[in-house]
């Protein structure tokens, strides 16, 4: 297998409320990425309508998604930042790439499961292909690695079967066009720290979500001191105090779910967690939970606000994150128009 350089991608759909497991599960991860790797961060807006969006309301989640990743500190100058539906070539190698993929493997994909729930047949088409889209933005840019939550493993892997199903199928005219052995590389997941998979705060077995009828089950990037507070303290847990170690944390879900929680947001380990607060009560440990979690996001909060006050900056952004990205995106295209057998001008 030839040698990728190292490139970053991940994306974020401009759907709903940014909550607590976007930001632990993947955003603050592609923080700590850009120090050492070239990251492409996109808001993947053409995602968004595989379900119905409000319009005007998708214009503004685009935005507040953006602002967010300035708000974390991404920086946009070093990296790019952009969204998905000012680079057409996301949409052109998704159509070669469901030319690769096959029903079999959309069929078991759980989330197009989940989202299309019992009337399949009335689900978009989009939602069925999604995931080939979604490996159509990280192969556009032949990237190594993506940060993402738990719940995005599986697109993941299917990511990397395309991937090989292209480079096996077309093998002879990848090697003709001067690619060598293989044209995409198979790209690895990073999914790692204590909270790649954020639970509901209603209920443990449900993970955190946008869609969530209940504004309880989620901490908002955007909520205020007090919200958070108020979140945090109707939080479901059990009657029991915090164990000393993670091996008493089996079976208590909700318990599992604050001190995960907790860790991620001190950088810590539930290890750490447990040593200090071991044997504390709830309302001890919530009230500490409430502290960490208001000194960390309430910045980020007031920065996604002052940020949201200049949509003009925010589109100057993704203008400028999307002419660069366009120019990498540009030559992956044109080398698999080659591979496949267009005629190109
Ligand atoms: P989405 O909101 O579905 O576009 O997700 C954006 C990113 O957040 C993806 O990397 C997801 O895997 C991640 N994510 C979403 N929900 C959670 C959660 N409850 N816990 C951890 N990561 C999550
Ligand atoms: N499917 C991802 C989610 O729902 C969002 C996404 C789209 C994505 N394209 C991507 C994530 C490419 C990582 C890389 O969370």
């Amino acid at each position: 297998m030839s040698s990728f350089p190292q490139r970053i991608f991940s994306g974020v759909q401009p759907t709903g409320n940014l909550h607590l497991g976007n930001y632990l599960g993947a955003i603050k991860r592609f923080v700590a990425l850009q120090a050492d790797f070239p990251c492409i961060y996109c808001v993947v807006d053409m995602h968004a309508i595989t379900i119905p969006q409000d319009p005007k309301e998708l214009r503004r989640q685009i935005r507040e998604v953006t602002a967010a990743f300035l708000a974390v500190g991404i920086d946009p100058v070093k990296n790019i930042v952009f969204n998905q539906s000012q680079v057409h070539e996301h949409a052109e190698l998704a159509w070669v790439l469901n030319c690769v993929a096959r029903i079999g493997w959309l069929n078991r994909m759980t989330q197009f499961k989940e989202k299309a729930g019992k009337d399949r047949e009335n689900a978009s088409v989009g939602l069925y292909v999604y995931p080939n889209l979604m490996a159509a933005d990280i192969l556009v840019y032949r990237a190594t690695h993506v940060p993402v939550g738990e719940d995005q493993k599986q697109h993941l892997e299917l990511t990397r079967d395309v991937a090989q199903k292209f480079n096996n199928d077309f093998a002879e005219s990848i090697a003709a066009c001067g690619f060598g052995e293989a044209f995409f590389p198979l790209t690895e997941p990073l999914i790692a720290g204590p909270a790649t998979r954020v639970m509901s705060l209603r209920d443990g077995s449900k993970k955190m979500s946008k869609s969530d009828a209940s504004d309880y089950s989620r901490i908002n990037l955007t909520d205020d001191a007090d919200t958070i507070a108020q979140k945090f303290r109707k939080a479901k847990t059990d009657p029991e105090p915090l164990p000393g170690e993670a091996a008493g944390l089996e079976g208590r879900p909700e318990a599992e779910n604050l001190v995960a929680i907790y860790a991620a947001l001190v950088d810590g380990t539930v290890e750490d967690v447990l040593r200090d607060h071991g044997g504390a009560q709830f309302s001890a440990f919530k009230g500490a939970l409430v502290d960490v979690a208001v000194s960390k996001l309430g910045p980020i909060a007031g920065e996604m606000r002052r940020l949201m006050a200049d949509p003009g900056h925010i589109d100057a952004v993704l203008a400028d994150g999307s002419r660069r990205a366009s120019a990498i995106a540009h030559e992956t295209m044109n080398a698999v128009k080659d591979i496949v057998g267009f005629v190109r001008s």
